[in-house]
């Protein structure tokens, strides 16, 4: 098992914090005390917009060093120009990162403060989008936001929830907690290449099975989807052909991820089998393990006191995809919620369907599992383990798909 680090995660490390013009800069603010507990110096940026929604001061309250607001301030440039400030930074951080921001990031502009610093540094950046719902899922932020990616711009969030208009959607701001836990994952700069999977064809199955009962009512289950698609978006962004089988979930597409939407079980077989053969297969979905025999074909009256249900083993996909005959996969990696129990019973599904791979987490705990958007999981193979402690679910997804990449190669 690898063992947690006592340093602080970020020790040493210069951080230039970008902020953003939008009510998530509050946020921000937390996000310097959490940086520099995790060991940072954090300098701070901010845009015209930021200073609209909070001030230059509480940031230098908290960094203890000045505070940036313009290209133009003769003062600052004699005590630190930007360039040298670009340079002064071993990573820069953007958050939040507006629809705007991240337009003009895209675009290479140059024509403020925060934007040159972007342009002009050579070290990493992260940035933390936030913004209304509708404005993230836009293709043309997301079209923004794949060629930042695409350039090794690392992307944390923005994760779903009650946004600020009083709407709800992805689109809130990444928790300071989470954002660090994010960085300190990110690969430092200078760091190899994270391995690729160009070439590869990789198909995943992702969020719940609805079983109709009758024309108004199905036996489902709590699974979000999120941990699926995020795999199947970090796999996509390594250079894999992802096939994601989606069952009945709200989340949109994962760019460059072909998605096939499903309901039943017997469909994300049928599905699942369709899009084979492939080289990987990641059982993220939440299966169901039994449908009714026979679906009414009216809706059931509540005649009785008591109503028996009369359900049928559905198919298990992943133990058919593990026996299956179709040589060329390489890799078949399953999930296990467990309440109790978790590394016996994980191991246990392990041999019995025969998987290269599978991860577990515990679920009804706080803080993780079916509609959280953290989660902390060990994977598990013939001959070894790798914990995950708690973060993000699409930081998992890629620490994951690197792991699967690894185990690939080996
Ligand atoms: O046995 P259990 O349902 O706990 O195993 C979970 C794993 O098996 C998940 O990877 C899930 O996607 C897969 N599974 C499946 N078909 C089923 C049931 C589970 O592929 N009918």
């Amino acid at each position: 098992m690898v063992p947690a680090s006592k340093e602080p995660a970020l020790k040493g490390q210069r951080i230039l914090l970008c902020v953003g013009g939008g009510i998530a800069a509050y946020k921000a603010l937390e996000l310097v005390r959490r940086l520099r507990d995790a060991g940072a110096s954090v300098q701070v940026a901010m845009t015209d917009g930021a200073q609209q929604f909070v001030t230059a001061l509480s940031f230098q309250a908290l960094s203890g060093l000045p505070v940036r607001t313009s290209l133009w301030d003769a003062a600052a440039e004699q005590a630190m120009g930007h360039l040298e400030l670009a340079r002064w930074a071993d990573r820069v951080v953007v958050a939040p990162a507006t629809a705007d921001l991240i337009a003009r990031l895209a675009h290479g502009h140059a024509d403020d403060l925060v934007a040159t610093l972007c342009l002009a540094t050579t070290a990493p950046i992260s940035i933390c989008p936030a913004m209304n719902h509708r404005m993230w899922l836009h293709p043309a932020t997301q079209a923004n936001v794949e060629a930042l990616r695409g350039r090794g711009v690392q992307v944390i969030g923005p994760e779903d929830g009650p946004l600020a208009e009083g709407e709800s959607g992805p689109g809130r701001l990444s928790e300071p907690a989470d954002i660090v836990a994010a960085l300190a994952g990110a690969a430092p700069a200078g760091a190899p290449p994270r391995p690729r999977l160009h070439g590869l064809k990789v198909v995943v199955s992702a969020g719940p099975t609805y079983e109709d009962l009758d024309p108004v009512r199905y036996l489902g289950n709590r699974s979000s989807g999120k941990m699926g698609f995020a795999i199947a978006a970090s796999a996509a962004r390594r250079g894999a052909d992802v096939v994601l089988v989606a069952g009945p979930v709200h989340l949109p597409t994962p760019a460059g991820v072909k998605r096939v939407d499903v309901r039943s079980a017997q469909q994300m077989h049928d599905a699942v089998f369709a899009a084979l053969p492939a080289d990987i297969y990641i059982g993220a979905a939440a299966v169901a393990d039994y449908t009714p025999r026979e679906p009414a074909a009216n809706k059931i009256k509540k005649s009785s006191e008591s109503l028996a249900l009369d359900l049928v083993r559905t198919p298990d996909i992943l133990a058919e995809v593990a026996a299956s005959t179709q040589g060329r996969l390489r890799l078949v990696v399953g999930f296990a919620a467990e309440t109790e129990k978790v590394a016996e019973y994980a191991r246990k599904k392990l041999e019995a369907k025969r998987l290269d791979m599978i991860v577990a987490n515990r679920v009804g705990v706080a803080g993780g599992g079916f509609e959280s958007d953290s989660n902390a999981m060990t994977a598990y193979w013939a001959d070894g383990e790798r914990e995950f402690p708690s973060a993000p679910k699409t930081q998992l997804a890629d620490e994951l798909v690197e792991l699967i990449a690894e185990r690939l190669k080996s």
